[in-house]
């Protein structure tokens, strides 16, 4: 069993949470961002996790403030962050021509300015021990672009290229940095999408179906764990085919 450190930002449902249990599930001691409530109790037995392993930090990742009292808190629980998963992320959608300036900022405060400035912090941390693996959550929309999200399609591009250049920035002190790009997932991100138009996407997927977050997660966990380390600087997709 592994006895390293991983932080999941955003990690309190969804793809987060599942991302959580296969390092869990592994030996890893967690540190869970979440941003706004949490049952800690539910997800110690929901992960069924000795409570000794995992630490709860409270913080909105698009407030650089509240990003670096969270590495103090999380780098003194543990001592040490081995794996920093950037995995928080929203969406306010709408075609361009009627996307608001607010709307299409607040994408951009969490998805790039946040996934930044858990990034410094993680990098300045893993400098230090000479070691490290940052994952980042992209996404499809980030590389083909997808109608009504001119926003979130601009943050999650602008993952790939950041992950690229602290890839070459880190990887002399051996760190790595990669990116997954999700296709469709059952999360409630994808919830939000009405009927007619899911059933559309299935028709573009080729293995006709939307992803489990554990097909996220399974991906994740490789490329945070020692079975990566000559890999970086790469986006992966985790989409059915649907890139193809
Ligand atoms: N579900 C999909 O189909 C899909 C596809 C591609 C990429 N993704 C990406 O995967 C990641 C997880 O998405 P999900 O589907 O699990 O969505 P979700 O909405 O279920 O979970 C997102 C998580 O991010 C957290 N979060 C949002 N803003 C935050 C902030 N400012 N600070 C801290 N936490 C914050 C939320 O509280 C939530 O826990 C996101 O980055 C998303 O863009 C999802």
């Amino acid at each position: 069993m592994e006895n390293k450190t991983v932080l999941i930002t955003g990690a309190s449902k969804g793809i987060g949470k599942d991302i959580a249990r296969k390092f869990s599930d592994n030996g890893w001691n967690l540190l869970i961002n979440y941003r706004s409530d949490i049952d800690e109790g539910k997800y110690i037995r929901d992960l069924d996790i000795d409570q000794s392993k995992i630490g709860f930090f409270k913080g909105d990742i698009s407030k650089a403030d509240q990003v670096e009292k969270m590495f103090t808190e999380a780098i003194n629980k543990f001592k040490k962050i081995d794996v920093l998963v950037n995995n928080a992320g929203i969406t306010l959608d709408s075609l361009a021509i009627r996307m608001t300036e607010e709307d299409f900022k607040k994408v951009l405060d969490v998805n790039v300015n946040g996934v930044f400035y858990c990034m410094k912090e993680a990098a300045k941390h893993m400098m230090k021990n000479r070691s490290g693996s940052i994952v980042s959550i992209s996404s499809i929309v980030g590389l083909h672009g997808n109608i009504g999200q001119i926003n979130y399609a601009a943050s999650k591009g602008a993952i790939i290229s950041m992950n690229k250049t602290l890839a070459l920035e880190l990887a002399p002190r051996n760190i790595r940095c990669n990116c997954v790009a999700p296709g469709f997932i059952k999360t409630d991100m994808t919830e939000k999408i009405k009927d007619k138009y899911k059933e559309e996407i299935i028709n573009k997927i080729p293995m006709k179906a939307f992803g489990n977050p554990e097909d996220v997660a399974n991906l994740v966990y490789f490329l945070g764990s020692d079975e990566s380390t000559y890999i970086s600087g790469q986006v992966i997709s985790v989409d059915g085919g649907m890139s193809i």
